[in-house]
């Protein structure tokens, strides 16, 4: 965070002052195993980054809110009216935070006045990091401190999902603002996203790096066929209801899905009912394996999920099949892609002293298959959303 103080600088040319501005952090994150299992009441695993979105805010004397993001300075200051919330696509990412305050004020967290809020992201943005997840906590967060609603942080969670199922239209799941918002420096977390219990799970290795890899491919239509994939669950789901009680594919093993498959009518259908359960059991064998210290079966159990996002799930393509491919080839303990597909990152478990020759390898590789250049961060793991004291 040594650019704090840019962005204060920054704050202070926007808005004229900065007296009595304050200043909060949400975390992007990075999906360890346990993909398109969020909305299927199964289990993720993910981690909070130590880059995210900071906001630097503070409030006005009017019902006045005006935003300006480091990100998209081409867009200058965009300026909405706290009674007057409504979706517009001209304001562009700044409806993120418009989401965010429009569904605190329909849950009865009235803001009594309104703010001047500079956004800086250092997330690369739809790289599937959850940059849109992490705007929207440090704004959650951001209110709750501002105006003391003494909301608690999982409350923030799911305020936060719900502007961006609703204000968005983006029907995601929980994991990326439960990862953003209850994030735990070194640890992953378990969450069951069907109760949403959750445990902390130390993930600092020895002599393995976690490292991102981004395809640099756009995720152009991404959104339209996440909400697919979902209408595809529902209805697999539906059917299987015929005849099982159940709640949610989440509530099924893998056997189960062979032995009633004759229930769901459609193949394709069937290929996704089998991914979220598959992946569910993947993803409780995998934290297993890792409390147990075997981080081979772990990393193995992360080149599964991908097969099983490619072959039934089918989000990867072709560009994160081969940012995949290559990481295998160069012996990577275990890859995949992470978080919803369709281009966006992997995640790689690589062997610390083979770090520079494996970055350099696969790019080579993946840039050879595509043409595309990837980039590469080795992951630190950090807390979830918080004020940063000034
Ligand atoms: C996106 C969504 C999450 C989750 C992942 C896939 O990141 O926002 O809720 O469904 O895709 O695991």
């Amino acid at each position: 965070m040594e650019n704090l103080q840019k962005l204060i600088n920054q704050f202070k040319e926007i808005f004229g002052s900065d007296d009595g501005i304050r200043a909060f952090f949400a975390p992007g994150r990075v999906n360890l195993i346990g993909e398109h299992t969020d909305y299927n009441g199964g289990h993720v695993f993910p981690c909070a980054l130590d880059v995210g979105t900071t906001a630097i805010a503070k409030k006005r004397n009017d019902r006045k809110l005006r935003f300006y993001s480091m990100n998209f300075s081409e867009k200058g200051v965009i300026e909405v009216d706290l009674d007057g919330i409504e979706y517009k696509k001209s304001d562009d990412w700044a409806n993120y935070p418009k989401g965010v305050i429009d569904v605190f004020q329909k849950a009865n967290y009235k803001m009594d006045s309104g703010l001047d809020v500079l956004y800086f992201g250092d997330i690369p943005n739809g790289a599937g990091l959850s940059s849109s997840a992490s705007i929207e906590l440090a704004t959650g967060v951001m209110l709750n401190h501002l105006f003391e609603f003494n909301i608690e942080q999982i409350e923030i969670v799911k305020l936060a999902q719900k502007a961006e199922n609703e204000f968005i239209g983006v029907k995601c799941g929980i994991m990326d603002q439960f990862a953003s918002g209850m994030g735990k420096k070194d640890h992953a977390v378990l969450l069951d996203c069907q109760t949403l219990e959750y445990t902390y799970t130390p993930f600092q290795l020895e002599d393995y790096a976690l490292v991102i890899a981004n395809t640099n491919k756009s995720r152009g239509l991404a959104d339209s066929k996440y909400n697919e994939r979902r209408a595809e669950c529902e209805r697999a789901l539906e059917q299987l209801q015929k005849e099982l009680d159940i709640d949610s594919l989440g509530d099924l093993i893998v056997d189960d899905i062979e032995k009633y498959k004759y229930l769901i009518e459609n193949e394709t259908d069937r290929k996704r009912a089998k991914h979220a359960v598959s992946e569910n059991s993947r993803t409780l064998t995998a934290v297993d394996m890792l409390n147990k210290g075997d981080l081979d079966a772990f990393g193995r159990l992360m080149s599964a999920s991908h097969l099983s996002l490619r072959d039934d799930y089918e989000v990867t393509g072709k560009e994160l099949d081969a940012l995949v491919e290559a990481a295998w080839a160069e012996e990577a303990l275990g890859a995949r892609m992470t978080g919803a597909g369709f281009g966006g990152c992997t995640v790689n478990l690589v062997k610390k002293d083979r770090l520079d020759s494996f970055i350099e390898s696969v790019g080579k590789r993946y840039e050879a298959a595509t043409g595309l250049k990837a980039d590469f961060y080795v992951v630190k793991i950090g807390d979830g959303a918080r004020e940063i004291q000034l």
